[in-house]
Parts: C-alpha cells; sequence; structure tokens
C-alpha cells in the first residue's frame, strides 16, 4: 500500500487486514463496529421505515462479540503507526468488551467521549438514550497529531464569553445525527461533521485514515473530501457495491474549501515562563483597571490580550497577589 492509495476491500476486517495491512501502516483509525444487539433487526422493533436502507448489514451475536472484539482491535493495534489515533464508536451494551480489548493491548487512552445525539429511541419507563460512547486511543512510540486549534484559535470567545476552543475541545459532544429523507443511506450512519471533528483533530492532509467497518464509506468519504487518503474494509457486498461507485464522486479536499479560516492564535506567551518584572507590570494594571470600576472578569480579559497569556494565569497572578496585598 502505497501512501497515495484509496483502497477498499469487500472483506471481513480481521483476515482482510492480516492480508492486505502492514504493520505501522495507518494514520488514524475510525472505527464504529456492530453493536452487537441485533441492529440488523432494529427496525422491525421500533418499526422504523427502513425502505431506503441498503440491505446486508452484518451483525455480530452476543456469543462472539468478546473473541470478535479482541481479533478485531489486535489487528488495528498492529496496523497503527507509533503516534497514530484510534476513536472506537460503541454503544453501552457491548462497551465493556471494547473496554476489555483495549486492556489487552498497548495502547493508551486519550479521551472516553460521549457524542450526545438528537432524537434517542423513545422509553416510556426509562430514561432515553441519547449518546454513544467514543473511545480515543493512541498507539505511543512518537509524537501524536493533535491539532489544538484545528477548528478554533486560542483566544476566539462564544456570546456569553467562553473560550470556543476550549468548549470544542471538551469531552462531551453535541453532533445531530443527519437526515436523509428519500436517499439510499446505511444503518447507524455516521454524521459528517463527527467525522470532520476527528479527522481535523488527529491527523494531517495526506495522511491514510482507516475505517475497519466502511458502511456507507462514511468515514473514507469525509477523509478524502478533507485531503487525506482512505482505506478499509466492509463484509456486506450489498452495501459495498453500492458505495464504492458512490465513492467515485467525492473529490479529493472538497470540503477543505468549506472550512473556515482559522485566526492567529493571539495567546503566544501561553506556557512561558513569567518574569518579576512581567509579574509586576500585570499586578500594576489590574490595580490601575480596578480604579475605573471595570469587573474582574473584564480586567482579566484585557490583560490577555495585552500580555497574551492565557486566562487562568492571569487569573492566578491576580490572586496571589490579591492575598498578599488586601
Ligand atoms: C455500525 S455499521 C458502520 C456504519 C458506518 N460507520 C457508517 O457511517 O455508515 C457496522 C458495519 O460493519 C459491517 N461489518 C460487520 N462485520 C464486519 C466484519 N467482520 N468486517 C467488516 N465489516 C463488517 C456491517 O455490515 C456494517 O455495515
Amino acid at each position: 500500500m502505497t501512501d497515495k492509495d484509496f483502497v477498499f476491500y469487500n472483506e471481513d476486517c480481521i483476515t482482510g487486514a492480516k492480508k492486505y495491512l502492514p504493520d505501522n501502516s495507518i494514520d488514524l483509525m475510525i472505527c464504529d463496529p456492530p453493536y452487537g444487539i441485533e441492529g440488523d433487526k432494529l427496525d422491525k422493533h421500533y418499526n422504523r421505515d427502513e425502505e431506503k436502507v441498503l440491505d446486508g448489514y452484518v451483525e455480530i451475536s452476543s456469543n462472539e462479540y468478546p473473541e470478535f472484539t479482541k481479533k478485531w482491535i489486535a489487528e488495528a493495534e498492529r496496523v497503527l503507526r507509533p503516534g497514530a489515533s484510534i476513536y472506537i464508536i460503541s454503544g453501552y451494551t457491548n462497551l465493556r468488551h471494547i473496554l476489555n480489548a483495549l486492556a489487552d493491548t498497548k495502547l493508551v487512552e486519550r479521551n472516553h467521549l460521549i457524542w450526545k445525539y438528537n432524537f434517542g429511541v423513545y422509553t416510556s419507563k426509562k430514561y432515553i438514550s441519547s449518546h454513544y460512547h467514543i473511545l480515543y486511543y493512541v498507539k505511543q512510540g512518537k509524537e501524536m497529531t493533535f491539532n489544538t486549534y484545528a477548528f478554533f484559535s486560542d483566544s476566539e470567545k462564544s456570546e456569553t464569553g467562553g473560550s470556543l476552543n476550549y468548549q470544542d475541545r471538551e469531552d462531551v459532544w453535541y453532533i445531530n445525527k443527519e437526515y436523509k429523507p428519500g436517499q439510499i443511506k446505511n444503518k447507524n450512519e455516521l454524521p459528517k461533521s463527527l467525522l470532520t471533528k476527528m479527522i481535523l483533530y488527529s491527523s494531517l492532509p495526506e495522511d491514510m485514515v482507516c475505517d475497519f467497518f466502511l458502511g456507507s464509506f462514511s468515514t473514507a468519504k469525509v477523509a478524502i473530501a478533507l485531503g487525506r487518503n482512505a482505506c478499509g474494509f466492509e463484509i456486506n457486498n450489498n452495501a459495498f457495491q453500492y458505495q464504492i461507485n458512490e465513492i467515485q464522486n467525492v473529490t479529493k479536499g472538497e470540503l477543505l474549501v468549506e472550512q473556515r479560516t482559522i485566526p492567529e492564535n493571539q495567546l503566544t506567551n501561553k506556557g512561558k515562563k513569567l518574569t518579576t518584572q512581567e509579574t509586576d507590570a500585570i499586578i500594576s494594571d489590574y490595580k490601575s483597571y480596578l480604579t475605573l470600576n471595570m469587573t474582574k472578569k473584564n480586567i482579566i480579559d484585557k490583560l490577555t490580550e495585552k500580555y497574551h497569556r492565557g486566562y487562568w494565569s492571569i487569573s492566578k497572578i491576580i490572586k496571589n497577589a490579591e492575598e498578599r496585598l488586601f
């Protein structure tokens, strides 16, 4: 496999990975395995109209789930390059098997994310389930790719004054599912914005992004549209044949032009050692602003801009000074 390949296999991901994917060849994996909850029959259970959903979704039985999970996660660990990330999407029913399989590897947990989506399946005698788990792990050995400012620079603020960068990097993600009335789709198709988030934070242009459970090829389509390369497996021949044609319509990099240009970071002194002169100057400015009856928050915002340091570092200097002075 060369760096430039887009390669998809209509095969089982475990035997397929052994055949085609070399050790340490993948820069990012996004895997959304079957949930082991008879997902292939859910439409009957919930009386959903699935006329436009492609037939042939392959489910894993609950008996097979632990062993199946161990095997595909071991393959994922082998093919990830040192420093590469993996995101695994899971419901709660078989989450423990995924966590156990991960614990049997040397992959290291970075976050246990919660994806909160809209319109959970309605239940009247218990709480309505409207979240998935996303396990975000890395293979150690080299510096990992995490693009901290992929979506917001360090000083962009929400309407209520909070840091947009901080909010975007919190570990609960509110992302709506996409509804595609009248369009052919896969069961459990992941939304574009969820995939865009994982891909832009955890990979670079031309990286190889792999999905062991392609379904609608959603990961691969978004990865290519964001200027990455893509590969993966789907065992369902019906979905595979349909999607392998669909993906020809995706132009490499087409989504990049829709991405916002991120303003330059302003807090250029963040993390740098403070000198005594700088600390004294910050305290002196703070005292002057206090005489103007400004709120503490406004003063800290002003000092943040002036000294190009983070909000918490300025607050800490002021807190220490207040303890000494007042
Ligand atoms: C939860 S769906 C993935 C949905 C996909 N993320 C999307 O956005 O469309 C799981 C997919 O894995 C496929 N699958 C099941 N067992 C597999 C295996 N051993 N190897 C490859 N694909 C498999 C199923 O047919 C199904 O399409």
